[in-house]
């Protein structure tokens, strides 16, 4: 495990999607409605265009570039479905947002 700090915790609020960067991995930080926080790759599963541009209604997220849709609370695409966002392990520390990328 190697955490390291994205962003600052009063920066994320629940509903909402947050851009951040990790060292050169942009990551989004989705905290879905009534769930908990979650951080995963930005890279769309579909052609890898950017999620942190995409559209979040605190429940589903809409990929901005040919519509793909995405379940906030786990990441899976609802459509099409069989896939899904890449997560990483996350943790609020010390006020701030920490993410681990040692998977990659
Ligand atoms: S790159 Fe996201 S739907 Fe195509």
């Amino acid at each position: 495990m190697a955490f390291e700090d994205v962003c600052k915790q009063s920066l994320i609020a629940e509903g909402e999607l947050v851009p951040c960067m990790a060292g050169k991995k942009e990551i989004v930080i989705l905290w879905p409605e009534g769930g908990e926080p979650k951080a995963y790759d930005a890279r769309c599963p579909h052609e890898g265009v950017s999620l942190g541009r995409g559209d979040f209604n605190g429940r589903i997220l809409y990929c901005i570039a040919h519509g793909w849709v995405f379940d906030g609370r786990n990441g899976h695409c609802l459509q099409p479905s069989g896939w899904c966002m890449k997560e990483y392990p996350m943790r609020l520390e010390r006020g701030m947002v920490q993410v681990d990328l040692a998977q990659d």
